[in-house]
């Protein structure tokens, strides 16, 4: 499967060194409350498990999942809401974990969403960031690693539902995809 990667960005040992120091500044910093920890499937699953072992703060954690590019590596720009929360969002101090902020849609579509309900506050904690495609003004308040803008797979980012299981993050090879991005 490596063979498919253009190049390695990060390896597991540079991503799992630099989640350590995202968890204890997000530990440091909801040491006061007892945020609820929310993953976005599919993508934010590895780094979600990663991140929370190093949280040690008490947290709750639950899951949301939104539409994705599905086969395509294109944003379609629109959102939408494939599984909701098992609790409420009202009064909770939210942490939003994604896996890349690329052109900020789904993150603005459940900051919205969550703010609506009655969220006390919503952060957000992103493991890559690809500022340079973003069409929405979101700016994560943890980010492990800005990217460049290239089409990213492993470390739970897919492609066509292949690769979230690398351990290393890396750049797709353009041949193995078809659609322009
Ligand atoms: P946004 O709504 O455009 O910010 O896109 C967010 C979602 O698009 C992410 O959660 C990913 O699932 C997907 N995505 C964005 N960039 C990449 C990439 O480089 N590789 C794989 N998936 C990506």
């Amino acid at each position: 499967m490596l063979d498919d990667l253009e190049s390695v960005l990060y390896t597991s040992e540079q991503l799992q060194s630099r989640i350590g120091e995202v968890g204890a500044q997000i530990s440091r910093d909801y040491a006061q409350t007892h945020p609820l920890v929310i993953g976005v499937l599919k993508g934010a699953f590895v780094f979600l498990s990663d991140l929370v072992r190093h949280i040690d703060i008490p947290i709750e954690i639950d899951f949301i999942a939104t539409s994705s590019y599905g086969s395509s590596t294109q944003s379609s720009g629109a959102v939408r809401m494939l599984k909701d929360l098992d609790q409420p969002a009202e009064g909770r101090d939210i942490l939003l974990v994604e896996d890349i902020v690329d052109t900020g849609t789904t993150l603005n579509y459940l900051r919205d969403t969550l703010i609506r309900r009655g969220a006390r506050s919503v952060k957000i904690a992103s493991a890559f960031d690809k500022p340079s495609r973003r069409r929405i003004p979101i700016v994560p308040d943890y980010c492990c690693f800005t990217v460049p803008n290239a089409f990213l797979v492993g470390y739970g980012l897919d492609y066509a539902e292949r690769y979230r299981h690398l351990s290393c993050v890396g750049i797709l090879r353009p041949e193995i995809y078809t659609d322009e991005h």
